[in-house]
């Protein structure tokens, strides 16, 4: 079964308390959601392989390290998946970016797929599938699954808030998928929302509604 990773750094919690927060307005919201994924890259990249290397200071030489030329992919899911990519860009600006466009239709709660465009190297990536919100998991399962088919390897999923529902939909259709969530809430209401998450977070991000 894929792993869960959850996210106690304080400055991770304060600021996603103000996302949740109904007061705080698109262009905070926007702002937060940046840093908390910029946060959570940070501890996400913890792992990656380093190499080796001298260089020169102004007085000597210095053996020290770099990271070992992993490629690696940032691939949001449209639309509130972009909210997150410019943050993990800060700290992986070399990573390419792909986009996968996928709507919950909103009486089935089944994902629409509208728009795929994905670096031609692909396979060769190890990827992040990026989305603020795991609720039933349709979305983020569907991702994987496309992603999967174009024959990736290595992926991890990263989002802000998941719900128990998205997690064990995860878990079962791809168990070798790692989960990374800032917070896991309570559950899903009755047309597909997470309790309490945050609300819609396309909407919030880009001031719809
Ligand atoms: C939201 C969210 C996820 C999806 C999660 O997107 O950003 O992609 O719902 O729900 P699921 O786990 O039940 O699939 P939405 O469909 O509202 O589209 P949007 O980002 O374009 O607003
Ligand atoms: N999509 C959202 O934007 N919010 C939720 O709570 C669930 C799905």
């Amino acid at each position: 079964m894929g792993k869960l990773y959850t996210f106690d750094h304080p400055l991770i919690q304060h600021k996603l308390t103000f996302i949740r927060d109904e007061n705080t307005g698109t262009k905070e919201f926007r702002e937060l959601v940046e840093e908390v994924a910029m946060l959570m890259a940070y501890e996400i990249t913890r792992d990656l392989p380093l190499q080796e290397t001298i260089v020169k200071t102004p007085v000597a030489e210095a053996k020290t390290k770099v990271i070992a030329g992993k490629k690696l992919g940032l691939v949001p899911i449209l639309r509130a998946g972009l909210g997150m990519v410019d943050g993990i860009l800060k700290l992986i600006p070399a990573a390419k970016v792909g986009h996968i466009g996928l709507y919950r239709d909103p009486e089935s709660l089944q994902p629409v797929e509208y728009y795929i465009k994905l670096p031609t190297d692909v396979e060769e990536r190890e990827l992040i599938v990026i989305d603020p919100m795991l609720a039933t998991g349709g979305s983020a399962v569907a991702a994987i699954e496309f992603l999967k088919k174009r024959k990736v390897k290595n992926i991890k999923l990263m989002c802000l808030i998941a719900a128990p529902e998205g997690i064990a939909a995860v878990q079962n259709a791809h168990p070798d998928v790692e989960i990374y969530a800032a917070a896991v809430d309570e559950k899903l209401n009755d047309h597909g929302y997470i309790i309490p998450g945050l609300g819609d977070a396309g909407d919030r991000l880009f001031g719809t509604k």
